[in-house]
C-alpha cells in the first residue's frame, strides 16, 4: 500500500467555506501544515475563527489536549494568493461546485505546485476524468469526498478518473485511513456512491412538497421518526446548503442525459434564486432567523384507543399488527373478507363507519375511497 502523506508535509485547502473549513481542521489536527485561501475577502480568517470555536469545544469536552488544539491552530495559515501553496504536497479543493472553476483552479494549480503533487478535488457530483482531463498530468487528480460536517462524518469517497493514477488513489485513500476516516473507493460516475444514492432522499421530499402532500416540517418529522433517519430532507438540504444541494443535483441530471428521476426542483430553484440558501443565510426551507420559532409538523391530536377492531380476511405480513394491536389490549375480531376489501383489512368501529385500514393493492386511497364508497 502506498504511504499517506506525510504528518509534515504541507495541505493545501482552497476554498474556505463549509467543507474547506472542516478539512482543514482535520488536516491541522493530524500534524500537517495547512495553507488556507479563498477568493473571497475575510472567508480564510473566518474559517479560522470557527475551527478555533470547534476545537475549543473539543477540548472542553476533554476530546484534545489543550497543547495539542494550540498546535493545530498554529499549524493553519490563509494565504491571499495561489502562488503562496506552492510547498504543498496534496492540494484540496473545496470550491463552488462549477466544472469550469474547478478545472481553472486545477490549471492554475499545475503552474505553482511540484509535478508530484496531488491535486483533489472535494466535488460531490463533478466527474474527476473530466476534471482531469487536459492537464500535463492528469494522473495526480483524483477525488478525496469528503462529508458534511467534515471534521465529524467518518465517510470518504476516494474518486477514481479514468486517468487516476493508481498510486494517487492509494496515496488518498491511506491518508484518509490515517486521518481516523472511513475511506471508500468509488468510480468516477455522477453522484459517485453517496450522491447517486441520495438522489430520491431530496427529490421525493422535494416532489412531495410539491404535489402539496405536507409542509417540510412534517415530512421531516416524518422521515425522521418513521424512517430512523437523523434528519429529514429539508433539514439536510438547508445544513448543506440550497445553493450546493441544488449545483450537484444539476450536474448529476445533466451528467445522467436530463433523466427525469434526478430533475431539480423549481421549488428549490426559486429559494437560491431569494438567496435563502438555508442556515448559511438564515432562511432556507426552514427558518434560522435568531428569535424564530421552529415550525412544528401538523401531528394528529392523540384520540383514546378503540375497545375493538375487527379483521377481516387474510391479513398476510400484515398479520403481525393485528398480534401488536391485541398486545395493546385491544379486543381483535375475526371476520369474514369483505367484498370491498378482498385482500383482507382492519376496520375499527367508530362514529360514521370508523375508519379501514386496507392492505395495500398498488391503487392510491383515493382512488380506493372511489371504487369502494368506503370514506374512511
Ligand atoms: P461554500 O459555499 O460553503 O464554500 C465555497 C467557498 O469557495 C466559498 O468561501 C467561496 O468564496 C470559495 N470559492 C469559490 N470559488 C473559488 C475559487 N475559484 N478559488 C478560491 N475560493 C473559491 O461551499 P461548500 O459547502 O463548502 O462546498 C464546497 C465544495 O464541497 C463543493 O464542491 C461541494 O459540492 C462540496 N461538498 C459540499 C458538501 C456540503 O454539504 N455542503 C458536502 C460534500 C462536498
Amino acid at each position: 500500500m502506498t504511504a499517506a502523506m506525510p504528518p509534515g508535509s504541507t495541505v493545501a485547502v482552497i476554498g474556505a467555506g463549509a467543507m474547506g473549513a472542516g478539512i482543514a481542521q482535520i488536516a491541522a489536527l493530524h500534524g500537517h501544515p495547512v495553507q488556507l485561501h479563498d477568493t473571497r475577502m475575510g472567508a480564510g480568517d473566518a474559517a479560522k475563527k470557527g475551527i478555533a470555536t470547534a476545537i475549543t469545544r473539543l477540548v472542553a469536552k476533554g476530546q484534545l489536549a489543550q497543547t495539542d488544539a494550540d498546535a493545530a491552530l498554529a499549524r493553519i495559515a490563509t494565504v491571499v494568493t495561489l502562488p503562496d501553496v506552492c510547498v504543498a504536497q496534496l492540494v484540496i479543493e473545496a470550491i463552488v461546485e462549477e466544472i469550469g472553476a474547478k478545472r481553472e483552479l486545477f490549471a492554475r494549480m499545475e503552474n505553482v505546485v511540484a509535478p508530484e503533487c496531488i491535486l483533489a478535488s472535494n466535488t460531490s457530483s463533478i466527474s474527476i476524468t473530466a476534471l482531469a482531463a487536459g492537464m500535463k498530468y492528469p494522473g495526480r487528480v483524483a477525488g478525496m469526498h469528503f462529508f458534511n460536517p467534515a471534521p465529524v462524518m467518518p465517510l470518504v469517497e476516494i474518486v477514481t478518473g479514468l486517468a487516476t493514477s493508481p498510486a494517487v488513489v492509494e496515496a488518498l485513500y491511506t491518508t484518509a485511513l490515517e486521518w481516523g476516516k472511513t475511506p471508500v473507493h468509488a468510480a468516477s460516475t455522477p453522484g459517485f456512491i453517496v450522491n447517486r444514492c441520495a438522489r430520491p432522499f431530496y427529490g421525493e421530499g422535494l416532489r412531495l412538497l410539491a404535489e402539496g402532500a405536507a409542509d417540510p416540517a412534517t415530512l421531516d418529522a416524518v422521515i425522521r421518526e418513521a424512517g430512523g433517519f437523523r434528519m429529514g430532507p429539508f433539514e439536510l438540504m438547508d445544513l448543506i446548503g440550497l445553493d450546493v444541494n441544488l449545483a450537484v443535483t444539476t450536474s448529476i441530471w445533466d451528467a445522467y442525459f436530463h433523466d427525469p428521476r434526478y430533475a431539480p426542483s423549481v421549488l428549490q430553484q426559486e429559494r437560491v434564486a431569494a438567496g435563502f440558501l438555508g442556515r448559511k443565510t438564515g432562511h432556507g426551507f426552514h427558518d434560522y432567523a435568531p428569535g424564530a420559532a421552529k415550525s412544528q409538523p401538523k401531528t394528529a391530536t392523540s384520540e383514546p384507543p378503540p375497545e375493538r377492531v375487527i379483521v377481516h380476511g387474510d391479513l398476510g405480513n400484515a398479520a403481525e399488527l393485528a398480534e401488536r394491536i391485541a398486545a395493546g389490549g385491544i379486543s381483535v375480531e375475526s371476520a369474514r373478507t369483505d367484498s370491498r376489501f378482498p385482500s383482507g383489512a382492519i376496520h375499527i368501529p367508530g362514529n360514521a363507519g370508523g375508519a379501514w385500514l386496507a392492505l395495500t393493492d398498488g391503487r392510491t386511497a383515493t382512488t380506493r375511497v372511489v371504487d369502494t364508497g368506503v370514506r374512511d
